[in-house]
């Protein structure tokens, strides 16, 4: 009989077998699924795993702080903080195609790691949150021929250059699996159930070019919206909800004045595995009130709207 238990006990050996007495680097994301696999890895190997977390500029609101802060002192795991935000955004400057920052967060994401394992001396493995579905979607899509919708930046796609091996201990498990083995590793609970979080992280929520500022704005108004949902008691009836702030200002009367500002779209879906998706069906107060919060609260911001595509057509993400 298959249990999360009997899982956790299997894995942990074979963890063991594979690894012997080498190094493994881990990069965190902050996700579930590379936390999950840290979790797994650490209590296979202790100390034999050191993670690395690449704070790329484009984390939510207070996530880098909270994710190292979980891992080093909840967890005791050794974690090193590579705080490269002006390194990114410097090199997203002025670009707006979708597919081409892509490829510039996850080249310097593999230069950046690629820099801090060099560090670590005797390090021969790459522990990976690979999950099912991603082996799958990026094989095929709607089982039809192999066709590429996105360059995927997972913590995942770090290069076979680095002469390591990859230890994968997720790759069987669904997204409620690794939440389930999270919960029996010891994970606060309300870190297992967290959305997803895409690893190019808000620049896929930012269509057009990335600014400092459109990232500030950004952040206070996903913010806002989770609290909302929280409040509501709505998070974990919601697969993953965030804010993408459009490359658009248009027009609003705020008191007396005119206002000329950023307009932002809520998007919040339901999903079993991320590959379809339904739209949330918010009641319309929540959405009017939390319009209005968000208005009120973030500067920068003059008109809320909510997405209401399910993928397919649309995609989770909006690049
Ligand atoms: P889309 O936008 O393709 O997203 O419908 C499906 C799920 O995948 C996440 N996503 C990513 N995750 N690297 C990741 O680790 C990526 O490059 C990436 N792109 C999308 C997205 O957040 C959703 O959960």
């Amino acid at each position: 009989d298959w249990t999360m238990a009997g899982y956790r006990e299997q894995a942990v050996e074979a963890i063991r077998a594979q690894v012997g007495e080498a190094k493994v680097i881990c990069a965190l994301s902050g996700g579930v699924d590379s936390s999950v696999a840290a979790a797994l890895i650490h209590e296979a190997v202790g100390d034999q795993l050191v993670c690395v977390f690449v704070d790329h500029g484009l984390l939510r609101k207070d996530e880098g702080a909270e994710v190292v802060g979980m891992f080093r002192d909840h967890m005791n795991l050794q974690v090193i903080h590579a705080e490269e935000q002006e390194r990114f955004l410097g090199a997203l400057e002025g670009v707006s195609d979708p597919e081409t920052k892509r490829k510039i967060i996850g080249g310097l994401f593999i230069d950046v790691f690629q820099e801090q394992a060099d560090r670590i001396e005797g390090a021969r493995f790459l522990a990976q949150g690979t999950l099912y579905p991603d082996v799958i979607e990026s094989v095929s899509f709607s089982g039809g021929p192999s066709v590429t919708i996105k360059s995927h930046h997972n913590v995942g796609g770090l290069p076979e250059t680095m002469n390591l091996e990859l230890v994968e201990p997720l790759r069987e498990l669904f997204k409620d699996e690794v939440r389930a083995l999270g919960r029996e590793l010891g994970l606060p609970a309300h870190f297992v159930g967290r959305h997803p979080f895409p690893g190019p992280g808000l620049a896929i929520r930012c269509p057009g070019e990335i600014t400092r500022e459109k990232l500030a704005i950004l952040r206070e108004a996903d913010a806002v919206f989770i609290d909302q949902i929280r409040r509501h008691g709505l998070y974990d009836e919601i697969w993953q909800a965030f804010v993408a702030i459009l490359p658009v200002r248009t027009v609003g009367v705020m008191g007396d004045g005119r206002t000329y500002d950023y307009a932002c779209a809520m998007r919040a879906v339901r999903s079993v595995d991320g590959m379809t998706a339904d739209v949330f069906p918010f009641d319309h107060d929540f959405l009017s009130e939390t319009a209005n919060r968000i208005i009120n609260e973030v500067r920068g911001i003059n008109r809320v709207t909510y997405d209401v595509t399910s993928k397919p057509p649309g995609t989770i993400e909006w690049e």
